[in-house]
């Protein structure tokens, strides 16, 4: 696996003497734009007049700025051409690309390690939705809403829920890149009408597998990582449980989280799913799907692009996607996706603040939606014809409302805790070593404690 990757385009020839050389009290000046406690203590020097804070803006447009950006595994390509675009017209900024882990529990903790250390080397990053709440407690990352003022950047344009998730105490930390939301993908060439719930799909699958080479029924994600705690938001709310109520109160262990996780390990324990789906995330759940080997199986929008990509699908034009299955109330779709945040001891904010806005502009999100199939979190781009040619998800009213609709996980400082009691606690029920009661419980118990720690 590539660890580091450095994205330089020729016209990018950089000359570090030179941007040393130039750079002066630029670091002092850059932390001056932020909205945070440091600004404050080096105004002095840098308390200029607009006019000197010009003229030093324009000089400082003139100098190379390496800056790293970090993301993890992207499986789509999108990545590279971002970074390539956004070089060729930012001429003076190179950006470096690190690559974090595909599982977004094992970047988190790389994050957290390097932040609580005060690391400097990342600029900027994606994080996953889940985080700015606590990465903005724990002063990882700066604050944006500065820049955004600034800049005259119309948070209006987005899906209010996606600049919600990047909010806390009343802030911006985040802004934000793609939204998710979880769809079931089936084999068109096999299904004509897709399960409207669970029991149909568990029927379906089982009748169909064996058809067109397939060897499975239904992948799902059952590793015990972020990814089953998402597959197990949407069964319980399918079911009509929930994990928090809208007071934070936690109101995990009911009959209809019972009934949401004996529906899983129903699944888990048949033969519609791989033995070894308890190893199952997104990352093995396309491969097998772009294989061929499944007839029905549940991912995010990215792998709608990954399978008419003939070179490494074995199913273009044979596979179609719906909405998840219902339970007892509904269907329910759990609500993912990835923002951008600055850590708060870049040396380059201005940089990286530059790149993270690239990335959510209307250009920027309609790379990503183009080449690597990621839903827009800003409305307009729904409308734009190449980004509904690109996919026939984007041209779907019924999908821009699956994603406006998507049911979030708990929203807390504490949510990596919340959600590791919960991976802990669903996967002995899948393993069949605790049942889907006692599972219940135990997560009511856990998440009640650590609320009140
Ligand atoms: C996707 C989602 C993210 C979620 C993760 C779980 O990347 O966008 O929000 O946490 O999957 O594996």
């Amino acid at each position: 696996m590539k660890v580091w990757k450095k994205v330089v385009t020729g016209s990018v020839a950089l000359t570090m003497a030179g941007t040393l050389a130039a750079c002066g009290n630029d670091d002092n000046a850059d932390n001056n734009a932020p909205a945070n406690d440091a600004a404050d203590n080096n105004a002095n020097e840098n308390n200029v007049n607009d006019n000197d804070e010009n003229d030093e803006e324009a000089a400082e447009d003139q100098e190379e700025v390496t800056i790293t950006y970090a993301r993890g595994y992207d499986a789509t390509g999108a990545t590279d051409v971002l970074i390539e675009e956004f070089m060729a017209e930012n001429p003076h900024i190179t950006v470096e690309f690190r690559e974090m882990p595909a599982d977004t529990g094992q970047s988190h903790d790389q994050y957290v390690t390097e932040f609580s250390a005060g690391d400097d080397t990342i600029d900027v990053f994606d994080a996953d939705v889940i985080w700015p709440a606590e990465f903005a407690q724990a002063q990882y990352i700066l604050e944006l809403d500065r820049f955004i003022e600034r800049d005259d950047i119309d948070m209006d344009e987005f899906f209010p829920g996606t600049v919600q998730s990047g909010q806390y105490e009343g802030r911006q930390w985040a802004m934000p890149k793609f939204t998710d939301a979880g769809l079931l993908y089936y084999r068109s060439d096999i299904v004509d009408t897709p399960p409207e719930t669970w029991d149909e799909l568990i029927d379906m699958a089982g009748e169909y597998m064996g058809e067109e080479g397939t060897e499975y029924g239904y992948l799902m994600q059952a590793n015990q990582y972020e990814g089953l705690v998402v597959n197990a938001v949407e069964f319980i709310a399918s079911y009509g449980g929930a994990v928090l109520d809208e007071n934070e109160n936690v109101v995990v262990n009911s009959p209809e989280t019972v009934a949401a996780i004996e529906k899983m390990v129903e699944i888990v324990e048949s033969d519609i799913t791989p033995s070894n789906i308890n190893n199952f995330m997104e990352t093995e759940t396309h491969n097998a799907f772009l294989n061929g080997d499944a007839v029905f199986a549940r991912n995010w929008p990215y792998m709608q692009a990954m399978t008419e990509n003939e070179d490494e699908s074995n199913i273009a034009g044979n596979s179609a996607f719906a909405l998840l299955p219902a339970g007892d109330d509904g269907s329910a779709s759990g609500l993912g996706g990835w923002m951008t945040m600055i850590n708060r001891n870049s040396n380059h904010p201005e940089e990286a603040w530059e790149l993270m806005k690239f990335m959510s502009s209307y250009e920027g999100q309609k790379i990503s939606a183009i080449e690597g199939g990621n839903a827009p979190t800003m409305r307009s781009l729904y409308d734009d014809e190449e980004v509904q040619d690109s996919a026939p998800l984007f041209a779907d009213p019924e999908f821009v409302e699956t994603l406006e609709n998507a049911v979030p996980r708990p929203v807390s400082p504490i949510y990596p805790q919340i959600s590791d009691l919960m991976q802990i606690e669903l996967s002995r029920a899948l393993a069949g070593d605790i049942s889907p009661e006692e599972a219940a419980e135990n997560m009511e118990q856990a998440i009640t404690d650590a609320l009140a720690e």
